[in-house]
């Protein structure tokens, strides 16, 4: 936390100088709009080669960029050997040079040969009018240390030495901080050692002279948190000459209370994890966005500009399947209703866009849905964006002060156990408390949350860190005062915050007992306050007691006001049946405060009628997981 107030210090110190460099650049703070782009992983997975990657990006020049899509990004494992037995989290096949660094795969990236690396690529890239952006992981590669390679000190040149000795690879890494998700290829790197600082500006300052303009650094936010690594990159990012864009992601359990702490050191940040093609995907991000909006987050103070929550990459067109090993072979499975729900909620969230599908390929719906002229206008130029809590459905008109639908009688519903992972500050992480069944065993519960007499309470023994020193330098002392948590049922095993698959909105479980062993994932701390923290990300445990098969949906809107004063209002049907959803437009004024309205007339964007507002009331039938939007002129 000291090293982050000094650094925030330091950046409003220099913040002067800063500005006036950019304006003399680009006229512009860093990601002052949401950055908009392409980006690979949706159709190539990690499998995209050189040659696949530059057709993409003449496509992307030709026909996305005057629409404002800027950036192509290669996604993952660019420097993982394309040959058998290599997959997303298999170890040995990576090419690293003599200080450990990535280097691109040859056998994809011809044009990496001869220690290039991306300068031609980028090359490539700017010449069509494109910025280039790279996809890379927390720390150092598991290759790295298997190799220990010693440590590049770009300051001067040659070998990191201190205390009379060359440091490598094996001094800086953390084995027990393994990225959760790809636990075979990445770890952390100790920023309290110089070594391990060297390690991280020796990656950043290459990727900036291979002419690199966006970095999307994985595996250190959300449940994988990593406060001091991502302090530290954006300090070496923030002193570069060049002007990189910086990116998180993913962000699973990600709230606006734990953003707050990295807002202001990078440009975007996801807010959830992957989202892919399907509706429960898409429907996860209404309440995460709305958090985000109220929390008034939505281009926010950023590295050297500007900064955005990020809903991910648009996954529509033709597609490949996460974590495969394969390039574009199927469609999209979103509905063209889901899809413009997902533009539309995307666009009045001002995400950065990111076209995932294959560009070679792209469709006319597609095409058009991603250069929609309005969504893109909201995208860029809207303001006041937030939920629109004011409307109701027909349902409810057709029977004023209606009964809400109760559970059937007799139909127990079913609770079960759900680790969350939350911000340490959140008043709701203090629901942990301790107390002594004897001598040798404590036993530890969570408190919160028991009105409900059903739910049993969920309990935990305290067991004291068994080390293992298996020929891996540890940090004993980073661990004092902290243990593993057992089963009360099954002393073998320990509560663990790794999650169990690549994570996305939908597949997303963490929390499970899984045999004890040696991984900070494993290891918590308790605090006075009862919060519980976790070693591996920093963040606290609470326990939520999630009622199965509840099926949440319902109508949603949101609404913001344009440049020239209009005022864009969008309905969202996430429920199962047709409704009509009506909102009245005296209320409009309620959310866009220095307005007062009684009618207004417009245009519904997607089926191009005229909408005048009669009696007060806006209302439009919206098909099943689809949307209308609204382009008013009210007065
Ligand atoms: C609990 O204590 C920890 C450690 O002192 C602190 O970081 C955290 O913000 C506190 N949380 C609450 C909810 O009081
Ligand atoms: C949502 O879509 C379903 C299915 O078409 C429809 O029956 C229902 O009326 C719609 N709801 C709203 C609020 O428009």
């Amino acid at each position: 936390m000291v090293s982050l107030l000094w650094w925030i210090l330091k950046c409003e110190q220099k913040s002067a100088f800063v500005l006036s460099q950019n304006i003399s650049q680009s006229g512009l703070q860093q990601a002052s709009l949401p950055p908009r782009g392409w980006n690979s992983y949706d159709s190539f997975c990690w499998t995209i080669s050189e040659e696949e990657f530059l057709q993409s990006a003449e496509i992307v020049s030709q026909r996305l960029k005057a629409h404002g899509y800027q950036f192509v990004v290669v996604d993952y494992l660019w420097y993982r050997k394309k040959v058998t037995g290599a997959y997303p989290d298999s170890l040995g096949f990576d090419v690293i040079d003599e200080w450990g660094r990535m280097l691109p795969d040859p056998g994809r990236w011809p044009s990496s040969i001869g220690g290039k690396g991306f300068s031609d690529v980028a090359n490539r890239v700017h010449s069509l009018g494109l910025k280039f952006g790279i996809h890379v992981m927390r720390g150092i590669s598991t290759q790295a240390v298997n190799a220990n390679t010693p440590i590049l000190d770009t300051t001067k040149g040659g070998a990191y030495q201190e205390s009379g000795r060359v440091w490598r690879a094996k001094d800086i890494a953390m084995p027990e901080r393994a990225c959760a998700w790809m636990p075979h290829g990445f770890m952390s790197v100790n920023t309290k050692l110089g070594a391990g600082r060297a390690f991280l500006k020796s990656l950043y300052e290459q990727y900036a002279a291979w002419g690199v303009d966006l970095v999307k650094h994985d595996c250190v936010f959300g449940d994988d948190l990593d406060l001091n690594e991502i302090s530290y990159v954006s300090e070496v990012l923030s002193e570069l000459n060049r002007p990189i864009v910086y990116s998180l992601s993913p962000g699973t359990s990600v709230t606006p209370a734990m953003a707050k702490d990295v807002s202001g050191l990078v440009n975007m940040y996801r807010i959830t994890g992957d989202d892919w093609d399907l509706w429960e995907d898409v429907k996860a991000h209404f309440d995460v966005t709305r958090d985000f909006s109220t929390a008034n987050m939505i281009g926010g103070k950023g590295l050297k500009g500007n900064s955005w929550p990020d809903l991910d990459m648009l996954p529509f067109g033709w597609l490949t399947d996460p974590g495969s090993n394969e390039g574009p072979h199927r469609f999209s499975k979103l509905t063209l209703e889901e899809k413009r729900t997902q533009m539309t909620l995307w666009s009045l969230a001002k995400s950065p866009l990111m076209y995932g599908g294959d560009v070679r390929k792209i469709d006319a719906t597609t095409y058009e849905l991603i250069t929609n002229p309005t969504l893109l206008e909201i995208n860029y130029f809207s303001s006041n964006n937030m939920e629109f809590p004011y409307v109701t459905s027909s349902i409810n008109l057709k029977h004023p002060g209606g009964k809400k639908r109760r559970p059937k009688k007799g139909i127990k519903a079913s609770f079960t156990h759900s680790l969350g992972l939350t911000g340490c500050s959140e008043s709701k992480a203090s629901g942990w408390s301790i107390e002594s069944l004897n001598q040798d065993l404590e036993r530890i519960c969570w408190k919160n949350g028991l009105e409900n007499k059903h739910q049993a309470t969920f309990c935990v023994h305290k067991r004291e860190l068994q080390f293992r020193l298996d020929g891996v330098s540890m940090y004993p002392a980073d661990y004092r005062g902290k243990h593993q948590l057992v089963a009360t049922d099954r002393m073998k095993f320990c509560l663990d915050a790794s999650p169990k698959r690549k994570v996305t909105s939908r597949e997303f479980r963490r929390g499970t007992f899984s045999p004890c062993r040696w991984d900070s994932n494993q290891i918590w701390e308790l605090n006075s306050n009862g919060t519980m923290v976790n070693s591996y990300s920093g963040l606290c445990a609470t326990v939520e007691y999630v009622e199965a098969n509840v099926n949440s949906g319902g109508i949603r809107s949101w609404i913001a006001t344009g440049r020239t004063g209009e005022i864009y209002l969008a309905f969202f049907n996430l429920s199962e049946q047709k409704t009509e959803i009506y909102a009245k437009t005296s209320y409009l004024a309620k959310v866009l405060p220095d307005k007062s309205i009684t009618s207004c007339k417009g245009k519904e964007v997607w089926s191009g009628t005229d909408v005048i507002t009669t009696q007060g009331t806006i209302s439009m039938n919206v098909e099943i997981h689809g949307c209308a939007l609204f382009l008013l002129n009210c007065n």
